[in-house]
């Protein structure tokens, strides 16, 4: 019989409520455990309060320290999420000679190098899988499937929280809080939602996927990033009518001085296959040298979903011990000193979608497309709706490409218009090509 491998987790919130269930409940990994020799051991948790499920007696405490001094458990589950108390105890089970999993990538993505080194140094692995794209394997994928291949881009939808809000606002037209309540209550969003509408859920996965796609070392603050707070019912009216839709996207490039990173709404194509991404769904595409274009597809957040993942990765690990493979896989995603540096955001160049409340009188126009053309950006097409004279009016300009300072100053100048009413909405546009 294999050797038996002991798992501590520490959080029993949404996802750690789902993990432990689905450890403590064997049937579901019979196929892989026949023999049962992998237990769930100890669970650590500030709330003492119950969970939907009946956990056995001996194993729940308050401790992390419980878990993390215990010398029998080989693999720490970190679920409680953040980078402070997490941080202090990924980076003590790892000097404990613990394997890691995590879903946890705020952690990951701003204090991968250290953990990694740590993990290094200690002989363990650290694994994340469900820290990008809930429940789909893209971090796997990017490393053992596609690893043989230079990675040209790598761009989606990877926050479900955002994707369920702009979808049924663009269906429904539903205000945007009861959409957020929504999307809270089915557990997609994180304990602060700030984290999902705000963009840097996304800024953070896509600082991991960088590291992935390109070996890149960047932290989340070296990506350009805007949430979907601003962008309203009618922003989503007009896209429809210009043939495209809005989803926050998570886009990174390849170019020949660096890699292009960013996160904002975009408008994508109303035909792309991204655009039928609905929902908490996520969607990863990947165009590599070798093999073109893939795209990775599936529910991108909620308790299930991300539950199964965390415990595969659990598996995964247990599986290398009982058959005494090495474990520690982290060292090539340490960014060495060949690591592509990420380009400044400054230097991007997009279209752009503006939409401007302004006065409905002779001469405004000329005084706007002034503005744009001292910022050296062309208009591709305007569209004004209505007639109000002595009132505002939509006006939504097309811009042709611009470079992101570009069109940040022309937007500025627009709002210190008297006949302008602030703020203006901005929305860059993404072929996906
Ligand atoms: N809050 C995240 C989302 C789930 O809405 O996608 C986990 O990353």
């Amino acid at each position: 019989m294999a050797r038996s491998v002991s798992v501590g987790l520490i959080g029993l919130g949404t996802i750690g409520t789902g993990v432990a269930r689905m450890l403590l409940e064997r049937a579901r990994h019979q196929g892989t455990d026949p023999d049962g020799t992998i237990a769930l051991s100890r669970i650590a948790d500030k709330d003492t309060s119950d969970r939907e499920f009946e956990i056995p007696s001996g194993v729940r405490g308050e401790n992390a320290d419980d878990v993390l001094l215990d010398d029998d458990i080989d693999i720490v589950v970190e679920l409680i999420g953040g980078t402070g108390a997490a941080r202090e105890f990924v980076l003590k089970a790892i000097e404990n000679g613990k394997h890691v999993v995590t879903a946890n990538k705020a952690l990951i993505s701003a204090y991968g190098d250290e953990i990694f080194s740590a993990a290094e140094a200690n002989g363990v692995d650290v694994l994340f899988e469900a820290a990008v794209g809930g429940s789909i394997p893209i971090l796997r994928a990017l490393r053992e499937s596609l690893q043989t291949s230079r990675i040209d881009s790598v761009y989606g939808i990877v926050n479900g929280t955002t994707n369920y809000i702009l979808t049924r606002m663009s269906s429904e037209g539903a205000p945007y809080d009861e959409l957020l309540a929504s999307a809270q209550e089915q557990g997609f969003a994180e304990r602060d939602p700030s984290a999902d509408v705000k963009g840097w859920d996304s800024q953070q996965k896509l600082a991991i996927l960088l590291r992935f796609a390109f070996g890149a070392g960047a932290t989340p603050d070296q990506i350009l990033c805007e949430g979907i707070e601003s962008v309203t019912p009618l922003d989503l009216d007009f896209a429809r009518e210009f043939g495209y839709t809005v989803k926050l996207l998570a886009i990174a490039k390849r170019h020949d001085n660096g890699i292009e990173a960013r996160v904002h709404p975009a408008m994508i194509p109303a035909g792309s296959v991204m655009a039928g991404v609905k929902y908490e769904y996520n969607a990863v595409e990947v165009i590599g040298e070798e093999f073109g274009t893939q795209m990775f597809y599936g529910k991108g957040a909620g308790q299930r979903p991300t539950a199964t993942v965390v415990a595969s990765d659990v598996l995964d690990i247990a599986q290398r011990i009982q058959t005494g493979a090495s474990c520690c896989r982290v060292g090539n995603l340490l960014a060495g000193d060949g690591a592509p540096p990420i380009i400044s955001a400054d230097e991007l160049t997009m279209r752009h979608y503006v939409r401007l409340e302004v006065e409905d009188r002779a001469g405004v126009l000329e005084h706007i497309a002034n503005v744009f053309a001292s910022q050296g950006i062309s208009i591709e097409s305007v569209v004004q709706k209505g007639r109000a004279e002595g009132e505002t009016v939509p006006l939504v300009i097309m811009t042709h490409e611009a470079t992101e300072y570009s069109a940040r100053t022309a937007v500025a100048s627009l709002e210190d218009l008297s006949y302008v009413r602030a703020p203006v909405q901005r929305i860059r546009v993404e072929e996906l090509s």
